[in-house]
């Protein structure tokens, strides 16, 4: 996935994108630059060294720029259309019924084909906001670009659809339009989070919202906190979830916008597989929960690393559903291959990373649409997995005629609440950070949690060690009695993920015999529980149901990244991990 980030200003504009490489300080080795240059627009290519360096830009006079960041050099010159400019990133699912419709190749790059379709219908008499929203009506899939047109020089556009864009006011009437969140909270004064559907013109003067009728509106600028500097993506990761959910929420929990061939062999299914390793996982292992309860199905969870070696059965109705955030794990590719020879029908790979080998080996493609995700550890990608996964049982159940209408809108509100209850658990970060002044020196952890957190206890204790180095075990609570109660004593806390569900009452009842063992516990709940001596209680968000995993998810991230901040540990690239490298898009 490439990095976007565009420029317009008075002045010129490079010294801000050098000093951006900095900051992003990113593995990308690539840089892209489409500018003008005088009265010219060119476009160059500059090879990145690692670490970055500062760039020295030949002396211009540069007033925009829109520049990409990618693994992969693009192609070396495109030719430029010399009135319209089009840098875009992600993936477009119906990429080469598009590029015939236009009449380029279906190997162009996704820059050129929406360039082609925007000229298309400006060459139809259509002006350039109307070429976007008609551009926009022909898109499928997970996409954001920024384009500027000769005639309209004081302004840019950005249009995204799925992927995050953000636009920021910077000091000297700069305005910038970047996909990290990481940059615009460093360079700029006010940010807008683009939601999905967004247009936004900005440059001279107040960025605005341009609706599909044509009306404006200026956009909500809140200012930034600059004392809230963000030392690590992995803070960065967690603290996008609010709008990376909200990007999803907002395309599915209005309409039914799973593909559509996908929504065509839903009824048919009779059974589940889902296969991940690492953190994907455990989301695999949330949702088995949910493909029960929501959509009345059978279901396995095969750990990829595993599952080659079993003889699996798919049958003829199974869909098999293989989950990683890369796209590139050579176990998930290797498990997905083993339940393709062994028959599986039906084949779906849900990834954050589109392009990936992974999508390059199934019949239906879900992507999860959180953006580059830089850290080791999986955050935003790894929420974003669980909300799909929940769109697709609820999908399944409606599906199959398990849930009613009604419950299919409820599951859709409970969506809506998401991304808010995400903001008010990052509120927590203070408890939170006290959890991990308490919890960073212990030799060992347990993490508990019944039904659907149980397996949120095991992403949890995951994170623990994975950033944090702390050897920490979860366990389902009521499985404490057969055994792990033996280790508990005054030196082993245990870490609790307690809704206030059906479950809560049996949890209680478990915890009991953790206090008579002198053992500490640290509670996660949104249910009216005191702390008292031995007992420390956080209070979560209350209003989720199904959802409820993914809050107690992000809390836990919180408190494995607090814990490896106090450790002194290398936040972002723990030792002996690295993260599976993404293909880069075309
Ligand atoms: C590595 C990382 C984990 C990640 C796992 C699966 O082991 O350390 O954090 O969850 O890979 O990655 P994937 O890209 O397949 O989701």
């Amino acid at each position: 996935m490439s990095e976007l980030i565009a420029y317009i200003a008075p002045q010129n504009v490079l010294p801000a994108l050098s000093d951006c490489l900095l900051i992003l300080n990113s593995s990308n080795s690539h840089l892209n630059v489409v500018q003008s240059d005088e009265n010219e627009v060119v476009q160059r290519h500059y090879a990145l060294q690692m670490p970055v360096q500062r760039l020295v830009f030949p002396p211009a006079h540069c007033h925009w720029l829109i520049a990409s960041l990618s693994h992969e050099a693009q192609p070396a010159v495109r030719t430029l259309h010399p009135h319209l400019v089009v840098v875009a990133d992600g993936l477009c699912s119906n990429h080469a019924d598009l590029a015939r419709s236009v009449d380029i190749g279906i190997a162009s790059s996704l820059s050129e084909l929406i360039e082609a379709m925007l000229l298309a219908h400006l060459n139809r008499g259509a002006s350039l906001l109307e070429a976007i929203n008609l551009c926009n009506e022909q898109l499928t899939g997970d996409v954001s670009y920024i384009c500027h047109q000769q005639e309209q020089a004081q302004y840019m556009f950005a249009v995204c659809l799925g992927r995050p864009l953000f636009v920021g006011l910077e000091s000297g009437l700069r305005q910038i339009c970047c996909s990290s969140l990481r940059l615009i909270r460093q360079r700029a004064n006010q940010v807008y989070a683009m939601n999905s559907g967004d247009v936004v013109r900005f440059g001279l003067g107040a960025p605005a919202r341009i609706l599909s009728n044509g009306t404006e509106q200026i956009l909500p600028m809140p200012a930034v906190n600059k004392s809230q500097s963000i030392p690590h993506y992995m803070l960065e990761e967690i603290e996008a979830q609010p709008e990376t959910l909200a990007i999803l929420v907002q395309k599915y929990a209005a309409g039914f916008s799973l593909p559509l061939a996908l929504r065509g062999k839903l009824a048919g299914i009779r059974a589940v597989t889902l296969l991940a390793c690492g953190s994907s996982y455990h989301a695999a292992l949330v949702a088995s929960y949910w493909f029960e309860t929501l959509a009345g199905l059978p279901v396995q969870v095969g750990l990829s690393s595993e599952y080659t070696d079993r003889d699996c059965q798919p049958d003829a109705y199974d869909l098999v559903i293989a989950i990683s955030q890369s796209g590139e794990t050579a176990d998930t590719i290797a498990a997905l291959q083993h339940s393709q020879i062994k028959g599986a029908p039906r084949t779906v790979a849900l990834t954050n990373s589109p392009g990936s080998t992974l999508t390059t080996l199934v019949d239906h493609i879900l992507l999860t649409h959180s953006g580059a995700e830089q850290s080791v550890s999986a955050t935003k990608s790894l929420t974003a997995q669980l909300l799909m996964l929940y769109v697709l049982a609820f999908s399944l159940g409606e599906a199959r005629g398990k849930l009613t209408k009604e419950q299919v809108v409820a599951a859709q509100q409970e969506m809506l609440a998401l991304p808010t209850a995400v903001a008010e658990t990052l509120q927590l970060n203070k408890d939170i950070r006290r959890w991990a002044g308490l919890l960073h020196r212990k030799k060992n952890l347990f993490v508990i949690g019944r039904n659907t957190h149980y397996p949120v206890a095991m992403e949890g204790a995951f994170k623990l060690r994975e950033v944090a180095y702390l050897h920490a075990v979860a366990f389902p609570s009521g499985e404490l009695k057969h055994g792990p109660i033996t280790l508990v004593n005054e030196e082993l806390p245990v870490i609790v993920c307690l809704p206030w569900n059906l479950q809560a009452q049996k949890m209680l009842d478990d915890l009991k015999a953790v206090r008579a063992n002198r053992g500490e516990i640290f509670i996660l709940s949104n249910g009216n529980i005191a702390s008292v001596e031995g007992t420390s209680v956080v209070r979560m968000p209350s209003g989720l149901t199904h959802l409820s995993p993914i809050i107690y998810t992000v809390a836990l991230q919180m408190l494995a990244y607090y814990c490896a901040v106090l450790s002194g540990n290398d936040i972002d690239a723990p030792r002996n991990l690295a993260k599976t490298k993404t293909a880069a898009l075309a």
